[in-house]
C-alpha cells in the first residue's frame, strides 16, 4: 500500500487541523491563563451545558474582517465566541458562549452576527436561548462596527422577548454597554468571585468623576447585583453551580410561547392535605412567619426555584410545581418589612408576573401584605409608577390566575396581589384573613378621629373602636359574603384546592383588545 496519502484525505487532514486550531481558541497560554483565574473555556462550558455529545457548533471557522491595529497579523477562528445548538436533559437549546482567549471574548462585527444566527434559528424553532458571558465588551479595534454588533445583539435580545426563554450567565467581566444583553434578557445567573463582574462604568471613571472610590466586586459583584441592585435573578458559588441553575430553570419552562411548560410526573400526591401548615401562622397577627415554609408545605416534593432570592425580600417569586404541573408563585413575606410592598418588591413582582404570563405559567398568590410601603423615601423615587407596575401586570395576565389571602390583605397592596376585579379567576382566604382598606389602627384614626380627640379617655375609646372594626373586618367572610372570595378553605386542603383551580383553567382563554403594545408604567 503506497504511505502517499489521497488528495481527499489531504482535505481531511486539513479540517482536522483548521477545526484543532479552532478548539485551540486564543491557544494554551491563555487558556491556561483562563483556569489560573478559576474560570472554564467557553468550550468546557458548553460540555457542561449540553447532554454528552449532543452540541452541534456552528460558525465554527468565522473570523473578523477587520484589519484596524493588527487585527489581520493573527485572526482567530470562532471570533471569541463558540455559537451552536444542543439538547438540555433531551430537550433543544441554542447557546453561545464566548471566548476569553480569542481577543478578550470581545464583540465585533463577526462575533455578533454568529450570536444573532443563533438568534435567528432559535426564533425560527422556537428554542430557548442561553448567552454564557465572558468578554472585554466592544471590540476597540473594531470601532463603530462593534458598537453596531452590540446594536444587533440587542435588537435580537428585544424580538425573542416573549417569544423563545432567554438565560444569561455571567461568566467573566461585562463593562459598558456589554452589560445591556444580559440586562434584556430573562435571567441572568451571576458567579461570586473576582473574575465576575459587570457595571456600566468601572472603578477608574467612577473614581475620576465623582472621586469615589470602590472595589471592582463592591461596584459590581455578584453579591452587589444578587442583593441590592436586582440586576441577577440567580447567585451561584462555581461556573459548575451556574449551569445547573440554568438546567433547573430550564426544566420549569416551555421552550417557546406557543408551548406550555413542561409537565413532570413528581410522585407527589395531588389531593394530599397539607399536614401542619395552619401551625406555622401564629395566633398574634402582628408576629412574622416564614411564608417559604408554606410554600414548600404546600408544592411537590417542597421544590421551590426562588428567582431574585437576595433582593426586594419583602417579596417571594419563583417556580414550583403542583400535581407535576408548572406553576409561578408570588407570596409576601411577613418577615421582610411585615410583607409590605415597596418599589422593588413591586418591580420583581411584575417582571416575573410577565415572564409567566408570556411563558403560560398560571400564577398562585399567596397574600399576606399590611399595604404599600409609606414615606418620602419611597414615594420620591416613585412608588405610584412602580406599584403600578405589579397592578398593570396582574391585569394584563391571561394565565390561570388563583388567589390565596393567608392573612392580612389590606388597601392597594390587597388589589395588587391579584383580586377578582383585576381579572384574578379565582380568590380563596384561609379563616386567618384579614381583608380592608387598611389596618385597623390606622383605620380607627381615620373613622373616629374628631370622637378620639373628644374622648375622656381616648386610649381605651381606640382600644374598644380597634375591637369593633377587627371583628366587621378582620376577617374573610365580610369579603366572602360580598361575594369576593370564592371560598374559605381548611389550610390542610389548599394544595387540594388550587389543583383542582389550575385544572379546571387548564384551558382557559381570555382575549384582549388589538394594539401594538400596552404603555405599562417604568
Ligand atoms: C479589544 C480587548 C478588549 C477590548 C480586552 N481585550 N478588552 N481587545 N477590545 N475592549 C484584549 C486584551 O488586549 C487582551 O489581549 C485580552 O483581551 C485579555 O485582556 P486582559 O486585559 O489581558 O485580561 P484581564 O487582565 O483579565 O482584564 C480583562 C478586562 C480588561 C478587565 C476586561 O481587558 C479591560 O478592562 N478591557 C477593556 C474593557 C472595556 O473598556 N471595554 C469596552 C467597554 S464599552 P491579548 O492579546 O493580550 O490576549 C463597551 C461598549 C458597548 O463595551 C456598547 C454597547 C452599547
Amino acid at each position: 500500500m503506497s504511505a502517499e496519502k489521497s488528495a481527499y484525505e489531504k482535505l481531511l487532514d486539513e479540517l482536522r487541523q483548521r477545526k484543532e486550531k479552532a478548539y485551540k481558541g486564543g491557544g494554551d497560554e491563555r487558556i491556561k491563563a483562563q483556569h489560573s483565574k478559576g474560570k472554564l473555556t467557553a468550550r468546557e462550558r458548553l460540555a457542561l451545558l449540553f447532554d454528552e455529545g449532543s452540541f452541534n457548533e456552528i460558525m465554527t471557522f468565522a473570523t473578523t474582517r477587520a484589519t484596524e491595529f493588527g487585527l489581520d497579523k493573527e485572526r482567530y477562528y470562532g471570533d471569541g465566541v463558540v455559537t451552536g445548538w444542543g439538547k438540555v436533559d433531551g430537550r433543544t437549546v441554542f447557546a453561545y458562549a464566548q471566548d476569553f482567549t480569542e481577543i478578550g471574548g470581545t464583540l465585533g462585527e463577526m462575533h455578533a452576527a454568529k450570536i444573532g444566527k443563533i438568534y435567528e434559528l432559535a426564533l425560527k424553532v422556537g428554542a430557548p436561548v442561553v448567552g454564557i458571558n465572558d468578554s472585554g465588551g466592544a471590540r476597540i479595534q473594531e470601532g463603530a462596527m462593534a458598537l453596531e454588533g452590540y446594536g444587533l445583539v440587542f435588537k435580537n435580545n428585544v424580538m425573542a422577548s416573549g417569544v423563545i426563554p432567554q438565560i444569561t450567565i455571567m461568566a467573566g467581566p461585562a463593562a459598558g454597554g456589554a452589560v445591556y444583553s444580559p440586562a434584556l434578557t430573562d435571567f441572568i445567573i451571576m458567579i461570586k468571585g473576582d473574575a465576575y463582574y459587570m457595571f456600566v462604568t468601572g472603578p477608574e471613571i467612577t473614581k475620576v468623576v465623582l472621586g469615589e472610590e470602590v472595589t471592582f466586586q463592591d461596584l459590581g459583584g455578584a453579591v452587589v447585583h444578587a442583593s441590592k441592585s436586582g440586576v441577577v435573578h440567580f447567585m451561584v458559588d462555581s461556573e459548575q453551580e451556574a449551569i445547573n441553575t440554568a438546567k433547573k430553570l430550564l426544566s420549569y419552562l416551555p421552550s417557546n410561547n406557543m408551548e406550555e411548560p413542561p409537565y413532570m410526573d413528581t410522585g407527589d400526591q395531588v389531593d394530599r392535605d397539607v399536614s401542619g401548615v395552619d401551625q406555622i401562622i401564629p395566633d398574634d397577627p402582628a408576629k412574622p412567619y416564614n411564608m417559604k415554609e408554606i410554600i414548600s408545605r404546600i408544592v411537590d416534593n417542597g421544590e421551590f426555584l426562588e428567582v431574585h432570592k437576595h433582593w426586594a425580600r419583602n417579596i417571594i417569586v419563583g417556580f414550583a410545581r403542583i400535581g407535576g404541573n408548572v406553576v409561578g408563585i408570588v407570596a409576601n413575606n411577613p418577615e421582610e418589612f411585615g410583607g409590605s410592598i415597596d418599589i422593588d418588591a413591586a418591580d420583581k413582582a411584575a417582571r416575573f408576573i410577565r415572564f409567566c404570563d408570556a411563558f403560560n405559567i398560571p400564577l398562585i398568590s399567596l397574600v399576606d401584605t399590611p399595604g404599600y410601603v409609606p414615606g418620602t423615601d419611597q414615594e420620591y423615587k416613585g412608588i405610584i409608577r412602580h406599584g403600578a407596575k405589579m397592578l398593570y401586570a396582574f391585569a394584563e395576565a391571561t394565565v390561570p390566575k388563583i388567589t390565596m389571602i393567608v392573612r392580612k390583605s389590606y388597601g392597594g397592596a390587597h388589589i395588587a396581589m391579584s383580586i377578582k376585579s383585576l381579572g384574578a379567576d379565582l380568590v380563596y382566604a384561609w379563616p386567618t384573613a384579614e381583608i380592608a382598606v387598611t389596618g385597623p389602627e390606622g383605620a380607627v384614626r381615620i373613622l373616629y378621629k374628631r370622637e378620639i380627640q373628644q374622648a375622656s379617655n381616648p386610649d381605651d375609646f381606640i382600644k374598644q373602636k380597634i375591637a369593633e372594626y377587627r371583628k366587621l373586618f378582620a376577617n374573610p367572610y365580610w369579603a366572602a359574603e360580598k361575594g369576593l372570595v370564592d371560598d374559605v378553605i381548611e389550610p390542610k386542603d389548599t394544595r387540594r384546592v388550587i389543583a383542582a383551580a389550575l385544572e379546571m383553567l387548564r384551558n382557559k382563554r381570555e382575549y384582549r383588545y388589538p394594539k401594538k403594545h400596552g404603555n405599562i408604567p417604568l
